[in-house]
């Protein structure tokens, strides 16, 4: 592999991220303005603020039975000497279905004024929700409206919600919105008054404009490095709003940062969490830093209640966190964006789940993947030819490993050019994809969205207009990046669809994604945008898309206008070429990214503090509705120990997403690398993966449903014990009882294991039921347990019932018609129930309804299947596919049946257990999975009168 000598030069350079290479609030021009503001506020006892609502101004529409919204004039009082008058800024409410309240503030008089460039559009953009919505969800519709309002002078408030539990009040002067919950106000928006919204003023005339409390820090340029070159065509535009979460201890979200779970207080540091999509190579762990992707929603959860706010803002933004109030009176956070208008969402309900249920009936729920991109991903970069491609394809064979992608990086294409293929390395793409084809794999191809300067693929961008532009004339931007110089696509632009759909389609002329192949699918990197000679590594803030608005107001959603320009691309190919899903992994991403892309946490280290930082931060990505996420395992940049490599592998295989990387510079460790006895432990750990398909696809499901995170944090599990609240390196498997604790400690011989609940815990010894248990005793929460380097330490639940699959097989491709084995845990009572989902896995014909849901159950009478499905063809195709094994676990065998009856499809036949000290044990019972069926204990010598 060759790389340029300038670019390892430039890789080396900047080797090590260093704090000083991103703004912090103090030399951000916009967030210290509003810091500052904050503080002149907290400190001054008489404030009075400029912000009020116009009582008069009030108008409430229910134009139908279902669409509430009301709407005010805000008045923004200027200084008496600037004789200027009020400025006022349209606030409407709308209320969104399952109990979420929108507010938007704009900003009037944008309509009329002159900004400092022509080509700028001077509103304030609120295009945001167009992205980050699902279509389906943007109407203003209520269900259960019970709408009850009561305005007095200086408030309106209403009840809401399926029993009216829920009020909301809005307060005209002070302002103050106020969510509560039969009663408890659980969260306030602007209690402590730190409502700003920097309205437009020319330069020449800042003075008159500011207020006792404002600053004038960086209004109308930038000091920060590279950023100084930044116009500022329409001044100093924040929008800035506190937010208390009423007896709060706890409050997560609000990915991605390499930082703990439970967010902690910022309020004495410079570094704010901060949201703006930068590529941060090399990151540092504990750290408030901003990374490749942002999704401002938080979510707040006690016991009794839970709340989410969602910011809807793609701008720059910076978020303290509030920890220092008294007696646990409360969290209290202050949200700070560059411009746009201010838009959020307040979102109310009993647990946490419920929060992620309504936030996802507005964004969207993750799309349902295909089951092969929850198997194992093999990726370097690079994979240096077709030889190198296929030699690893029979190396996982070779040791029995399974897989189901293999990747190709940025040095496939001839020159980095995407859509092209290096003729020499790869010479005949198409022959190469049908061989993976051949072995149940797939591949997926890197194509970023800067194209290099004199190809078709950018010559075409430019051609149709539909680039990037310079602020100084409109006319295409060129940056660098991989290729050298480049030119960006616009994805904002709707015309870019037609070329992206064109770049992916099959033609004579375009063979580009291995001809007719379906097993082709796409990596979108570097879309932040990651531009090398640009400020902060990404574009120039003053850069236009399409509709001339700048890049500083739609930057964070900017990597999720790619990505699902991509994914649209790939629904269209596969259209043509086959109904499958299309698989899209994509670096940068906002609020609604799960719905068409999974994600990863871009370039980490190989270290263990980087391994043991992965789970707080996929917890956190997957309480913010975007479960499909993962991070390099092995970490990307250096080279892990053995060891290191193989515990890696161990907490991998519980990442939603499961991929391997490796930077350029790193030395080759596929699974066989490291040698035995590691590659037999990885193995065991990628065939505990593999046999866990089932559970993790039905977890995938549920939460494609009721947006629940597939890894869930413990306290949503049970939330009456206040400690698993700051639990963040255990988890459950969805809703499955699959609990784990990964081993992320180099040279570990125990672990304490925190038990969430009182429940019993049944052990796996690797990746099987071991018979053993724990369980909480009165005075000790947590157990502890000896590791070795075979040690994954997990349990599942008594109560649970799962469904396996555990025949080896190279991919899950040859795993569709493999038995099941179901596996019952009884809880202290002797019950327990589960839930299996089954289609076929790749195509979208599960959403006309073919697929099939069982819900398992057992009790003392007997154990039921009760399968749900509408659609026969699916049905038919698995009719031939088994129940191969039962294992029922409880405590005590004395309460295990030994005989059964029996039952499913009218024929009935009995059956003997073989009974273990802890188990029993039914093999081979001749049950399909696609009816309905019934298991009853017979006493030992009974023999059914019916047989
Ligand atoms: C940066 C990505 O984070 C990394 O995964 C990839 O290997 C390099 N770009 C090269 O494409």
């Amino acid at each position: 592999m060759h790389i340029p000598p300038l670019l390892v030069l430039f890789v080396q350079c900047v080797y090590g991220v260093k704090e000083h290479m991103f703004k912090n609030c103090d030399n951000s021009g916009f967030c210290h303005r509003n810091r500052h503001f904050a503080q002149q506020v907290a400190s001054n006892p008489s404030y009075s603020p400029s912000y009020s609502i116009d009582g008069d101004s009030i108008s409430i529409h229910n134009d139908s039975s279902s669409e509430w919204s009301i709407s005010a004039n805000i008045k923004k009082e200027l200084p008496s000497e600037s004789d200027l008058g009020n400025i006022i800024l349209p606030l409407k409410i709308s209320f969104l279905p399952k109990n979420s309240i929108r507010f938007q503030i704009d900003e009037e008089q944008r309509q009329s004024i002159t900004p400092g460039n022509k080509y700028v559009n001077s509103q304030r953009y609120n295009g945001t929700s167009d992205w980050a919505f699902q279509h389906t969800a943007t109407t203003n519709t209520w269900e259960n409206v019970n709408l009850d309002i009561e305005s007095s002078k200086n408030k309106i408030s209403a009840s809401y919600g399926p029993a009216q539990e829920y009020s909301v009040e809005i307060q005209f002067n002070p302002i103050k919105f106020t969510i509560s919950r039969h009663g408890e106000v659980q969260l306030i928006a602007n209690e402590q008054n730190f409502l700003n919204i920097e309205h437009w003023r020319p330069q020449a005339e800042n003075a008159r404009h500011l207020t006792p409390e404002e600053s004038d820090f960086n209004m109308f340029h930038d000091d920060f490095q590279d950023s100084s070159s930044d116009t500022i065509p329409l001044g100093p535009e924040s929008v800035a709003l506190d937010f208390t979460f009423k007896h709060f201890k706890n409050v997560y979200g609000i990915p991605e940062h390499a930082d703990s779970f439970n967010l902690k207080d910022t309020t004495q540091t410079k570094y704010p969490y901060r949201l703006y999509n930068v590529d941060i190579f090399e990151y540092e762990t504990n750290s408030r830093l901003p990374m490749y992707g942002s999704i401002p929603f938080m979510l707040a959860s006690k016991p009794e209640c839970s709340v989410g706010l969602f910011w809807i803002n793609s701008a720059d933004t910076f978020i303290d966190v509030d920890k220092t109030s008294k007696g646990g009176c409360c969290t209290r956070t202050h949200w700070i964006s560059e411009n746009n208008v201010l838009d959020f969402m307040l979102i109310i309900g009993e647990s946490p789940n419920d929060i992620n249920e309504s936030y996802g009936a507005i964004v969207g729920y993750s799309q349902l993947p295909q089951v092969a991109s929850l198997g194992y991903h093999q990726c370097r970069w690079n994979y240096n030819d077709e030889k190198d491609v296929l030699e690893i394809n029979s190396l996982f064979d070779k040791h029995r490993i399974p897989y189901d992608y293999i990747w190709l990086d940025i040095e496939y294409a001839e020159s980095k050019k995407y859509f092209t293929w290096n003729q020499d390395t790869f010479p005949d793409p198409e022959r190469m994809v049908k061989e993976l084809d051949h072995t149940g794999r797939n591949l997926v191809i890197i194509v970023d969205p800067h194209l290099k300067t004199g190809y078709f693929g950018s010559d075409e961008l430019i051609k149709r207009k539909i680039t990037i532009n310079s602020p100084s004339n409109n006319q295409t931007y060129k940056g660098h990046c991989w290729p050298g110089e480049s030119v960006w696509i616009d994805t904002m632009n709707p015309s870019s669809q037609a070329y992206w759909d064109y770049m992916f389609r099959y033609t004579d002329d375009n063979k580009f994604m291995g001809g007719l192949t379906t097993n082709v699918q796409i990596w979108n990197d570097m879309n932040e945008p990651s531009i090398f000679n640009g400020p902060e590594t990404t574009s120039p803030r003053d850069l236009l898309h399409y509709g001339s608005w700048e890049h500083r107001s739609i930057h964070n959603v900017y990597g999720l206008t790619y990505h699902e320009a991509t994914y649209k691309s790939m629904t269209e190919r596969f259209t043509e070429t086959g109904n499958k899903r299309p698989f899209i992994l994509t670096r940068s991403y906002f609020a609604g990214s799960q719905r068409t892309a999974a994600i990863w946490s871009g370039d980490n280290m190989s270290t263990w503090e980087h391994l043991k930082i992965s789970i707080p931060m996929l917890l956190t990505s997957g309480v913010s509705g975007l479960p499909f996420a993962g991070a390099d395992v092995g970490g990307f940049f250096g080279n892990p120990s053995k060891e290191l490599l193989t515990r890696w592998y161990q907490t991998g295989i519980w990442y939603p997403f499961f991929r391997g990387h490796a930077h350029i510079d790193s030395r080759r460790r596929e699974p066989w690398v490291p040698g035995e006895p590691y590659t037999s432990i990885i193995r065991d750990a990628l065939q505990l993966r593999y046999s866990l398909l089932p559970v993790i696809y039905t977890a995938f499901h549920e939460s494609s449903t009721t947006g629940l995170p597939v890894i869930k944090p413990i306290f949503y599990e049970n939330r009456k014990d206040i400690e698993n609240f700051s639990i963040e390196d255990e988890f459950f498997l969805g809703n499955s009882g699959i609990f784990v604790k990964p081993v992320t400690d180099e040279a570990a011989e125990t672990i304490d294991i925190y038990l969430p609940d009182e429940e019993i815990y049944y052990e796996f010894d690797n990746g099987v039921l071991s018979g053993n248990s724990v369980h909480r005793q009165s005075d000790k929460k947590s157990v502890t347990k000896h590791v070795d380097i075979n040690t994954i330490p997990m349990y599942l639940k008594g109560g649970s019932i799962i469904a396996k699959k555990e025949r080896y097989r190279r991919s899950s491709k040859l795993m569709v018609n493999d038995p099941y084995h179901l596996i019952i845990a009884l809880d202290k009572s002797g019950k327990s129930s589960g839930k299996l989902y089954i289609d076929d896995g790749e195509s979208f014909d599960y959403l006309q309804g073919e697929s099939i849901s069982i819900e398992f159950s057992a009790t003392e009478e007997n154990i039921t299947a009760s399968t749900t499905s509408q659609g026969q063809k699916f049905q038919n195709s698995i009719s031939g596919v088994r129940i191969e094994q039962i294992t029922i676990i409880g405590q005590d065998n004395s309460i295990l049946p030994k005989k059964f009856l029996i039952t499913q499809g009218g024929k009935k036949w009995q059956f003997r257990g073989v009974t273990q000290e802890k188990s029993t044990t039914i093999k081979n019972p001749g049950l399909r999975v696609d009816e309905d069926w019934t298991i009853e204990p017979l006493v030992d010598n009974q023999v059914h009168d019916e047989l």
